[in-house]
């Protein structure tokens, strides 16, 4: 979401993209979901104000929402602020025959101190996206301990991302979590700010669309801000679809050759930026 006290600063106006993907999603008729779930970086710089400016955005929201983190949030004002009656920090859900897991893919992003806490890096925002081996451990153990028919993973990284967010040991711890727990149907993912559908460890993995910035990674332009929806059947059938909204607000452009470039791995992102620099100097 990428929610922050100044988004006149930012890359998009993110209050005004919620307002209209809140529109699109609860006030244009669609049929009320049960649930809704954010895949991570719902703060943009994980400041205390922020999640208490977004406490008050979730609080308008018609169904229970359940919160994941993500690389921009901070561990300590978000489990301390954010949850609230109808917002959930919680790990777990059955629904039917599904079990929904609400797992936690910034292992790369904090260390773990002599107590078991565990505290954010400085470089939490830039860090890589992985589970771990306390989390896949712990995502095989829930599903194994269910009667759940299904499970599904909500997270923030989607393993087999594209280039720049293409993390390969992610994918294979993720593959590995597959054959521990084969009733993995499949993951609803943040942190890449597109709309698309991929495969990864035989399970589809669904990227959620932004209220910032999104990308279309086959052609390099901007997409409008959006979301994504879910139907999840007995059967374990999944049904999702991702929703763009204010395209004439939002019109998609070109991306430059250089930000193409890294979004494609063929520079890093601080390459990316030094260039920059220096074509500025
Ligand atoms: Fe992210």
């Amino acid at each position: 979401m990428h929610f922050c006290t100044d988004p006149e600063a930012a890359s998009r106006n993110t209050d005004d993209t919620w307002d209209a993907v809140f529109a699109d999603a609860f006030d244009s008729g669609r049929p009320l979901a049960d649930l809704v779930v954010i895949t991570g970086d719902i703060a943009d710089n994980g400041t205390e104000a922020e999640y208490e400016k977004i406490g008050e955005k979730l609080g308008r929201l018609p169904v229970p929402a359940i919160v994941c983190p993500g690389n921009h949030d901070r561990q300590a004002p978000f489990d301390a602020i954010l949850p609230r009656p109808g917002i959930s920090n919680g790990r777990t859900m059955r629904v039917g025959s599904w079990l929904f897991l609400f797992a936690d893919s910034n292992a790369d992003g904090r260390d773990r101190r002599p107590d078991g806490s565990q505290v954010d890096r400085d470089d939490r925002t830039h860090a890589h996206g992985r589970f771990g081996d306390a989390e896949v451990a712990w995502i095989a153990e829930t599903i194994g301990r269910s009667d759940a028919d299904h499970a599904f993973v909500w997270t923030h990284h989607p393993p087999g991302a594209f280039g720049f967010f293409s993390k390969p040991d992610h994918d294979a711890e993720f593959a590995r979590l597959v054959e521990m727990a084969p009733k993995i149907a499949g993951v609803g993912a943040g942190h890449t700010h597109t709309n698309t559908t991929h495969e990864c460890g035989g399970r589809p993995i669904h990227q959620c669309p932004s209220l910032s910035t999104n990308i279309d990674y086959g052609n390099f332009t901007t997409l409008a801000p959006g979301y994504r929806t879910y139907e999840f059947a007995d059967d374990g059938s999944i049904t999702s679809e991702a929703h763009l909204v204010g395209e004439d607000r939002w019109p998609s452009s070109l991306l430059s050759e250089i930000s193409r470039r890294m979004l494609r791995g063929e520079i890093s992102y601080e390459e990316m930026k030094a260039q920059l620099a220096a074509e500025q100097a």
